[in-house]
């Protein structure tokens, strides 16, 4: 299937902002298998720590949001860069950074990466808009929880969708962040395009590279986004 992988940047950092070298490395391996048995992916990767860490210093210093923005496009470029290194042939060789070039680039059958577009969004919304121009199957979200709840997972009786829709989503994501850096799983415009397009969206746990090749054999983990016709 055509499909597009959001790889949240946060996935891909320690703590203390190392690099997790071998999830860089599982992640590639995860997506090589995947090419080989016949899918076709754009994969978009996050910003992760280092995003955070310059917005948040450029901040203090007095930089605009857009600027701030402009550090986390190109610090999710840069992370795009590692899981490229990782890919080696299979991969389109350059990170993608508009939607024209996108169009482009998925005709040369490579995995294609991008980081962030424009400032104003996050990565998610990226990939929402990645899943839109090449028409993809399924939007897959690996984040750093194990699906959407009806409220902070950390408190009790919070209860995991295994399905849900555009409209409960947006109750429960209401409150996120419009400034750089602080996002919420998904923004405004990444809700907007997947209900304009209805792309069915599956929001999974990333933090075991192995679960990518789980939720492509259709096993329920994560929440699925369903659309009403
Ligand atoms: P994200 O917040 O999307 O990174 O992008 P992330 O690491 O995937 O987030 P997690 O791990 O899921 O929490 C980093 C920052 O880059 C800017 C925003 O400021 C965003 O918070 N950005 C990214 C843009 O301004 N435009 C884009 O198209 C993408």
């Amino acid at each position: 299937m055509r499909a597009v992988l959001k790889i949240g940047g946060s996935l891909l950092y320690d703590k203390d902002g190392n690099i997790l070298v071998e999830k860089v490395r599982n992640y590639a391996v995860a997506i090589k298998s995947l090419v080989k048995d016949g899918h076709s992916l754009v994969v978009v990767v996050g910003g992760g720590i280092p995003a955070r860490v310059f917005i948040s210093a450029a901040r203090d210093l007095g930089a605009s949001e857009a600027q701030c923005d402009w550090l986390g496009i190109k610090l999710a470029r840069n992370n795009a860069e590692l899981l490229c290194a990782g890919l080696g042939d299979i991969a389109y060789p350059k990170i993608v950074e508009t939607l024209d070039e996108l169009e482009v680039a998925v005709k040369l059958g490579k995995v294609v990466l991008m980081g962030g577009l424009i400032p104003g969004q996050s990565t998610n919304a990226v990939a929402a808009l990645a899943a839109e121009t090449v028409n993809a199957e399924t939007l897959f979200n690996a984040t750093n929880v194990d699906g959407v709840y009806d409220r902070d997972p950390k408190e009790s009786g919070a209860k995991r969708f295994d399905t849900i829709t555009i409209v409960e989503l947006k109750k429960v994501l209401s409150g996120g962040g419009t400034k750089a850096g602080e996002y919420k799983l998904f923004d405004s415009v990444a809700i907007r395009v997947v209900e304009r397009s209805k792309i069915p969206t599956v929001i999974f746990d990333g933090r075991n590279p192995d679960n990518l090749t789980r939720i492509f054999l259709s096993e329920n983990i994560g929440t699925r986004i369903v659309h009403n016709d």
